[in-house]
């Protein structure tokens, strides 16, 4: 071009003064000079895939890295795989999104997407370093020792703790002289259960095993009293597992002896989506309808005895001091944990279930 040509184009093009105009026009350059660099941590929930891709693009957005519709894709789509991964693998998983932006000038962002995968035995491995005992409370459930008495002299009911934690439930049983004796996975808490015991020289016999897995060996026709406290409602995942525990229940327990378990019951009118189990399997309030939980129970040999609120009546129950028997559980025992509405509002709630074996 002569240098008469461009100076009668920038006469056409006048230069921009006003301010308002010029200052948005530097924002728009920020990108090239302003960094960030994060993580987050996405619970184990793939219904919501397309939740956290949204969250993701917004969060991006607002330090001026805006997704084209290809790259959003890509992103949805390595969010959703991940999430399924993490969520099979266990509810307490989490997918890491590590975020970067790149060195200026480039205005790109990079990322890394993967699974922390965790377990029951290692979330109970880190309670034990990082939180106060007891862990469940003080007291044994009330539900659990009425059940107990109401069978007999304690030399004569012999008494199975599925799940039992550091004991809540064992130690008091095995003190009243009930002959007891405790499964539980985590080895963190076995390992407390067993001392426990050994220090008082009670006469526990404590499995460390997997109530599901087949490794997992129950006298027939033994015990009068087989019980799980806070274990299908925390832990156990599918209608198929509680199945597998009822069997095992079955086997276990002599005629007229009593299961007794807890678990989170949908309210009759409420269809829980895929959203619902998942985040219930996340905070640790594993729901199920009256019709799944009479499907793990068909052909089994057991009548139903009793069907009420746990929270209702450990609450009536449970001595004074002993009450509430952790800072989590009177939400998390009416469905608060999961659904954040007034109390007695969620349609879910924890609820002691009693059978005898036929
Ligand atoms: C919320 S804690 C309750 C502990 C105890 N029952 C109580 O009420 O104090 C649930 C317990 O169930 C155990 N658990 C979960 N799944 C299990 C399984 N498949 N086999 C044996 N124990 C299991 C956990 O390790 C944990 O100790």
């Amino acid at each position: 071009l002569s240098k008469k040509n461009v100076g009668s184009k920038d006469k056409r093009a006048p230069r921009e003064t006003n301010q308002a105009v010029v200052r948005k026009a530097m924002l728009r350059r920020l990108p090239r000079r302003l960094g960030v660099s994060g993580q987050l941590l996405l619970p184990a929930a793939p219904s919501l895939f397309e939740h956290f891709t949204e969250l993701l693009h917004e969060a991006f957005a607002l330090v001026g890295r805006v997704f084209n519709a290809e790259e959003t894709e890509r992103l949805r789509s390595i969010v959703k795989t991940k999430l399924e991964e993490a969520f099979e693998v266990s509810p307490y998983s989490r997918v890491v999104v590590d975020y970067a932006t790149a060195e200026p000038p480039s205005t790109a962002l990079n990322y890394n997407v993967y699974v922390a995968a965790s377990s029951v035995a290692s979330e109970y491995a880190s309670w034990v370093t990082t939180r106060t005992p007891p862990y469940f409370g003080v007291h044994p459930d009330a539900k659990i020792v009425e059940c107990a008495r109401s069978l007999g002299a304690p030399a004569e009911v012999p008494v199975l703790d599925i799940g039992a934690g550091t004991g809540r439930n064992t130690l008091p049983l095995a003190r009243d002289g009930f002959p007891t004796d405790a499964v539980e996975l985590a080895p963190a808490l076995a390992s407390i259960l067993r001392a426990e015991a050994e220090k008082e020289r009670l006469p526990v016999r404590v499995f460390e095993a997997d109530a599901l897995g087949g490794e997992l060996e129950l006298a027939r026709g033994h015990y009068r009293l087989v019980f799980l406290a806070e274990v299908i409602a925390s832990h156990i995942r599918s209608v198929e597992e509680i199945r597998v525990l009822l069997e095992r229940a079955a086997n276990a327990l002599a005629t007229g002896g009593l299961l007794v378990f807890n678990a989170f019951i949908a309210k009759d009118g409420y269809r829980p989506d895929s959203m619902a189990r998942e985040l219930s399997q996340v905070y640790w309030c594993n729901l199920f309808t009256k019709t799944e939980i009479a499907r793990a129970m068909q052909g089994l040999p057991f009548e139903l005895v009793s069907d009420e609120s746990t929270h209702d009546f450990e609450a009536e129950h449970q001595p004074a001091e002993g009450w509430p028997p952790t800072g989590w559980f009177v939400e998390w025992s009416r469905g608060l944990d999961l659904f954040d509405l007034p109390g007695g509002r969620a349609p879910i709630e924890l609820r002691w279930l009693v059978y005898r074996k036929l």
